[in-house]
């Protein structure tokens, strides 16, 4: 699989997706938010002959805003016939990469413990997220720090407008 980073041709493929790889949720808007903010953000997407199958964002984010930064990763999303074939950990593996040269210190996502924990996330407690999350998903708020370097202050995650919404956090 081909992985780079998304450009303003691709946005029509990218909105194609999401729609598939979450049926019964609605992150076009967000996305296509994030997406034209151009700063701050990673967008990388995986091409199997041409064809865009995957895609994730990483939106970068602060407790301190003097700080290195962190980055929130999210969404992630495969096509339904390419999931389970390693796209996704392809995806999230090279944009941890990037993020360590680009001197990220920590990368928080709110997602599957069973699936991110290969990445080296684990359960966060310290940083929290932009919104309270329900009890059951105290687990599913997780990092990994990148290298050696310490992790984000104590505080609430700050996060670009188009994550600031309730609903975005909530089930
Ligand atoms: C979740 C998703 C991004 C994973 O990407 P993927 O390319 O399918 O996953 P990979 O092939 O890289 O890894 C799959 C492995 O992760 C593990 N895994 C754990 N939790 C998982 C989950 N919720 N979904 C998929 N795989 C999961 C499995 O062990 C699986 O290996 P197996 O097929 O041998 O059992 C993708 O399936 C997807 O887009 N799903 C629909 C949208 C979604 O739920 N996104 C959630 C992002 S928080």
């Amino acid at each position: 699989m081909k992985i780079r980073e998304t450009t303003s041709s691709d946005l029509a493929h990218v909105l194609v997706l999401y729609p598939q790889a979450f049926p019964e949720e609605e992150l076009r808007p967000v996305v296509s938010a994030l997406l034209e903010l151009g700063q701050g953000v990673l967008s990388l997407a995986g091409f199997q002959e041409d064809a865009l199958v995957a895609h994730v964002l990483f939106t970068t984010c602060w407790t301190d805003g003097r700080d290195r930064p962190g980055a929130l990763l999210g969404p992630l999303g495969v096509l339904p016939s390419y999931q389970r074939k390693g796209v996704g950990s392809s995806l999230v593996r090279t944009g941890l990469e990037q993020l360590k040269k680009n001197g990220v210190k920590q990368v928080f996502v709110l997602g599957d413990p069973g699936y991110y924990r290969c990445f080296g996330f684990s359960p966060e407690r310290q940083v929290l997220s932009p919104y309270p999350l329900p009890a059951q998903w105290a687990d599913a708020w997780q990092s990994t720090t990148l290298a050696a370097r310490a992790p984000l202050a104590a505080g609430t995650l700050t996060l670009p407008e188009p994550w600031m919404q309730p609903a975005l956090w909530s089930p």
